[in-house]
C-alpha cells in the first residue's frame, strides 16, 4: 500500500475509533468514506482493524457501551459496504453542450436520500421525473424504492443521450413495457420538454408523482416548469392529480420565492418536506438544500 493510502486509512480509523469510544450517534461517523474506502482499497483488512478500534477495543471490552449500541454500530457495519451502488458517466465540466444535464447537483442527491428514507412515496408507483439529468436520483429510486415505473425525462438531446448510457449501465433495460428481472421497474426515457410538452403527451404517462431536482435556475425555467405543471394537474384519467415534489439548492433568495409566487398565480399550493440529515452522500455545495411537496 503507498504511503498515503495507509495515512488515509488511518485518519479514518481514527475517527471511527474516538467517535465509537465517545458513543457519538451513529449517523456522525463518516460511512460515506469507508464505503469508499473498502472499494478502491487494497487494505484486505481494513475491516478487521476497524473492529479492534470499536467492538474489540480493549476499552470497550473493560468500559462497555450499551449492547444496542453496539448491535447496530455492527449493523451498521456490516450493511454500509455491501449497499447496492449507483454508477454515473458524467461530464468533467458543470455547463457542457450548452446545458447542465451532464452532471449530478447536490440536489439530485438531497432527493435521492430523502427517497431512499421515505421509499413508500415511489414504492408501486408509476413516477415520472423532470430534467433527470445524469439520472442520479432515478436510478438511486429504481434501486431502492421499488417503483412499478420509472420515467426519466429532459429536454436536450445530449442529455437524453448521457442519461440512456447511465441506465443502461446500471443494469436496467429501456425496452418498452419489458422488464429484465420481476422486481425492476419499467424504465422509459422520454424527451419531454417544459414549453412545448402537450397535454396528450403528459396524459400518456399518467405519473402517481412527478419530481424533479434543481430545475429552478432561472426565472425562464420556473416559468416554463410551472406551466408544466399546471398541464399535468389534468393529466390522470381518474382525475386525482399527482404527488410532485421539488428539490432545489437555495443558492439565491429570489429563485424559490419567484417559484412560489408563480406557484400561487397558477393555484398550486405547496409545503416545505422537513429537512432531513446528509448522511449518504459526500456533497459538493454547502448551499441549504429545500424540497417543496406540490398540491396540483
Ligand atoms: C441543473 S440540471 C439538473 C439535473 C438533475 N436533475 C440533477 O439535479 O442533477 C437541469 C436539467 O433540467 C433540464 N431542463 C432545463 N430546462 C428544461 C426544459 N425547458 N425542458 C426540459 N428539460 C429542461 C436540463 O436539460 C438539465 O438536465
Amino acid at each position: 500500500m503507498a504511503p498515503a493510502e495507509i495515512a488515509e486509512s488511518e485518519l479514518l480509523l481514527q475517527t471511527f475509533e474516538r467517535r465509537f469510544l465517545a458513543a457519538r450517534v451513529l449517523r456522525s461517523f463518516p460511512w460515506q468514506s469507508l464505503e469508499e474506502k473498502l472499494k478502491a482499497s487494497s487494505d484486505s483488512k481494513l475491516l478487521l482493524h476497524l473492529l479492534q478500534k470499536t467492538a474489540r477495543h480493549p476499552l470497550c471490552a473493560r468500559y462497555p457501551p450499551s449492547s444496542s449500541y453496539v448491535r447496530r454500530f455492527l449493523s451498521e457495519l456490516i450493511r454500509k459496504p455491501s449497499g447496492d451502488a449507483v454508477t454515473l458517466r458524467e461530464s468533467t465540466a458543470i455547463i457542457a453542450h450548452g446545458t447542465t444535464g451532464l452532471v449530478t447537483w447536490d440536489a439530485a442527491l438531497y432527493l435521492a436520500e430523502w427517497a431512499m428514507q421515505n421509499p413508500a412515496t415511489f414504492t408501486h408507483r408509476t413516477v415520472l421525473e423532470l430534467g433527470s439529468g445524469a439520472g442520479l436520483t432515478g436510478l438511486a429510486i429504481c434501486k431502492a424504492c421499488q417503483p412499478r415505473a420509472y420515467i426519466f425525462s429532459d429536454g436536450h438531446s445530449h442529455v437524453l443521450e448521457q442519461l440512456r448510457q447511465n441506465i443502461i449501465l446500471n443494469g436496467f433495460s429501456l425496452e418498452l413495457d419489458v422488464t429484465i428481472e420481476p422486481e425492476h421497474p419499467t424504465v422509459t426515457v422520454a424527451q419531454l420538454d417544459w414549453d412545448t410538452g402537450t397535454g396528450p403527451q403528459l396524459s400518456a404517462f399518467q405519473p402517481d408523482v412527478v419530481i424533479a431536482a434543481d430545475v429552478l435556475y432561472c426565472p425562464d425555467a420556473i416559468l416554463s416548469l410551472v406551466g408544466l405543471l399546471k398541464r399535468l394537474s389534468g393529466c390522470r384519467k381518474d382525475q386525482r392529480p399527482p404527488d410532485v415534489y421539488v428539490a432545489s439548492t437555495i443558492r439565491n433568495p429570489e429563485t424559490p420565492q419567484l417559484f412560489t409566487a408563480q406557484l400561487g398565480q397558477a393555484g398550486i399550493s405547496w409545503e416545505a418536506v422537513p429537512p432531513h440529515d446528509r448522511t449518504l452522500f459526500a456533497y459538493e455545495e454547502h448551499w441549504e438544500v429545500v424540497v417543496l411537496k406540490l398540491t396540483l
